[in-house]
C-alpha cells in the first residue's frame, strides 16, 4: 500500500490483514473531511489489492470515533449538509461492500458517525469501557452517515427509535445485548480477539466469502423470492471454485483443505 495518509496509521498484520487506525485522538478521531477522503482511498486500494485479505479498524486513544467533525458540521448550510451527508454514505457503503471482511474493534466511544462506521463494517466486537450513541439530535440533527437505516436494520426499529431519539450511550454490555457488536471483552484483549477473528476469515475461501456477503446485504432489501433466487445464483458459483472442489475433498479425506482463493 503506497498511500501515506496523515490521519490513519496503517499497518500490515499477518495473513493479509489491512490495519487501518483513524489517527486523529485530539479530536477523538473525528470525521473531518480530509480523514474521510484518506479513508476512501485506502479502501479503494484495498478492494483492488488482492493481499489484502480483511480490514481491521480501529480508533487510537480513548476513542473509536467520536462522529462527524462538529466544527465542520457548524459550517454546513442545506446544501453542504446534503453532500456532506451522501459522501459520508458512499465512504461506508464502500466499505460495506467491499468484498473482504472488515471488524470494527471498538475501544472506547462510538457516537454519532463513528457508531455508524461502526455499523458499515462486517463485524463489530468491543473493550468492556466501549460506549455506543447517536447523539446527532442533541445537535439538532439526525445521525447522516447511515446510522438511521443500519441500526435499525441491526437492532430493530424500536430500539433504533430510543437511541435516535434520545441521543443516550448505551455501554458495550448493553450493545452485546442489543446485538450491536457480537463479542465484548477486556480492553488488553481487544486487539488479539479482533486479529484472531480475522484470521480465523483469512483462512476460508475468500470467494464463498465475498458470496456470503453480498446475499446477506444485498438480499436484505428484496422480496424472499428473490433474495432466494440469488442465493442460488451465488450457491452456483460458489459450486463452481476450485476452493468448493478442496473444501469438500479435504471434509472426506479427512484433513485440513487448502485453500487458494480460486
Ligand atoms: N467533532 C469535533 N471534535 C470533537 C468531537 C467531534 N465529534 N468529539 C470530541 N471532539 C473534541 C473536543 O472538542 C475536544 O477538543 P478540545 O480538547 O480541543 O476541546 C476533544 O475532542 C476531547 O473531547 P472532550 O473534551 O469532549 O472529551 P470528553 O471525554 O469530555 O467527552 C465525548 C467525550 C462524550 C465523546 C464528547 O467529546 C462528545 O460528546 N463528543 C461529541 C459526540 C457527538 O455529538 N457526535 C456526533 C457528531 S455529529 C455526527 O456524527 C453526524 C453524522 O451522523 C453524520
Amino acid at each position: 500500500m503506497e498511500l501515506s495518509p496523515k490521519l490513519l496509521k496503517l499497518s500490515r498484520l499477518e495473513t493479509g490483514i489491512l490495519h487501518i487506525m483513524l489517527a486523529r485522538p485530539e479530536a477523538l478521531n473525528a470525521l473531518n473531511t480530509e480523514l474521510m477522503d484518506e479513508l476512501q482511498q485506502v479502501l479503494l486500494q484495498a478492494k483492488e489489492e488482492p493481499s489484502v485479505k480483511a480490514i481491521l479498524l480501529t480508533g487510537e486513544g480513548k476513542a473509536f470515533c467520536a462522529g462527524a467533525d462538529i466544527k465542520q458540521l457548524a459550517k454546513l448550510n442545506g446544501q453542504t449538509g446534503l453532500h456532506f451527508s451522501r459522501k459520508g454514505q458512499n465512504i461506508f457503503r464502500a466499505l460495506e461492500q467491499l468484498g473482504k471482511p472488515s471488524l470494527a474493534a471498538i475501544n472506547g466511544y462510538a457516537l454519532g458517525g463513528g457508531c455508524e462506521l461502526a455499523m458499515a463494517a462486517t463485524l463489530r466486537i468491543a473493550s468492556t469501557t466501549a460506549a455506543f450513541g447517536q447523539p446527532e439530535v442533541k445537535l439538532g440533527v439526525i445521525p447522516g452517515f447511515g446510522g438511521t437505516q443500519r441500526l435499525s436494520r441491526l437492532i430493530g426499529k424500536g430500539r433504533a427509535l430510543d437511541l435516535c431519539l434520545s441521543g443516550r450511550v448505551i455501554t458495550a454490555a448493553e450493545a452485546y445485548t442489543w446485538g450491536l457488536v457480537s463479542e465484548v471483552v477486556e480492553t488488553h484483549d481487544l486487539l488479539m480477539r479482533a486479529k484472531q477473528i480475522l484470521n480465523t476469515l483469512t483462512a476460508l475461501p475468500p470467494r464463498a466469502l465475498q458470496s456470503m456477503m453480498t446475499v446477506i446485504d444485498q438480499g436484505y432489501d428484496l422480496s424472499l423470492h428473490d433474495a432466494l433466487e440469488l442465493e442460488a445464483a451465488h450457491f452456483g458459483l460458489c459450486c463452481a471454485t476450485h476452493d468448493k472442489e478442496e473444501g469438500v475433498k479435504a471434509f472426506l479425506e479427512k484433513r485440513v483443505a487448502e485453500f487458494c482463493g480460486e
